[in-house]
Parts: C-alpha cells; structure tokens; sequence
C-alpha cells in the first residue's frame, strides 16, 4: 500500500554536498519525491519538531546541529515507504552503520551520532505528524509547500 515519509537531509548533509546523490538513492530505490524544499530551520521549528527528546542531555547541542545551515525536506511515498527508507539510511550512528550497514546512507554521508546527515520517520505516526509539521495536503491529498 502507498504510503508516505517525511525525508530531511540535515545541514551536515547540505554542507557536504551530499543532496544529489541521496536523491538519486531515494529515487534509484523507487521513491517518488511528492514536494521538497530547502529551509532554514529556527529554534522554535527544532525544539517542537523533536520535542519527544527534550530532556536528552544531547538536546541543546541537537538545536544548535539543527539550525546551524539548510536542510531539505522532502516527502517521500511508494510502498512501504515509512520502513524501507528506515532500511535505507541506516542506524543512527553513522560509526556503528559503518560497521554493520556499510550502504547504508548514514554509513556514507554520516559524520558522527549527532551529525548523522539524514532523518526518517519511525513510524506511521511520526511520519504524518512530521509531514503535517512542514507541509499542508488538500483533502484530495496534494501537497503544498511548507512552513
Ligand atoms: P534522528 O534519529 O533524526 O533524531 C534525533 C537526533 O538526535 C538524531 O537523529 C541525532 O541527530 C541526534 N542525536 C544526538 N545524540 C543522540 C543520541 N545519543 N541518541 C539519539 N540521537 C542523538
């Protein structure tokens, strides 16, 4: 059944101009992008976007990774889309997927567990939660552009 993700390459994916070749592995995988933009985030798009991890220790520092450049968002739908894009970027530690998940795109383009270089969304629910976040969709399902 088609469902929907939300994608988002973070700034240290932006800066290390990783962007066209994780698009061609989302597309190569058969993933259609529905929209995508590039945005700034700001303090009060990162702290409600990861609310769930607010009392982390890592919090702050999470912020500040998260704000400090662009990053894309996009919206990903085929089949299945919500694990196989999980599948497809790896564990959170980029360190441990180079290990254990060596094609994985976190194993590529991840620097470390904070500048992992791409989110996913966990679940049915996170995903439109996270879509609904950044993007309005019409009753017949289109997506707009973002916040
Ligand atoms: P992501 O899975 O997209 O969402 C939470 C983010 O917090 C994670 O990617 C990392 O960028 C960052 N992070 C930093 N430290 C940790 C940690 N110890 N555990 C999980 N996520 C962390």
């Amino acid at each position: 059944e088609t469902e929907r993700t939300l994608a988002i390459i973070k700034p240290d994916g932006v800066s290390g101009n990783h962007t066209n070749s994780v698009k061609e592995t989302i597309l190569d995988h058969g993933f259609k992008i529905k929209e995508e933009s590039f945005i700034q985030l700001d303090e009060d798009h990162v702290k409600s976007f990861y609310a769930e991890h607010s009392s982390r220790s890592f919090f702050p520092s999470l912020v500040e990774y998260m704000t400090s450049g662009p990053v894309l968002i996009m919206v990903l739908e085929k089949g299945n889309a919500v694990a196989d894009w999980r599948a497809l970027i790896g564990p959170t530690d980029p360190l441990k997927a180079k290990v254990t998940h060596p094609h994985s795109v976190r194993a590529i383009c991840g620097l470390n567990l904070q500048n992992n270089c791409v989110h996913g969304s966990d679940s049915h629910q996170s995903a439109s939660r996270e879509i609904s976040f950044f993007f309005k969709t019409t009753p017949s399902g289109q997506i707009t552009k973002p916040i």
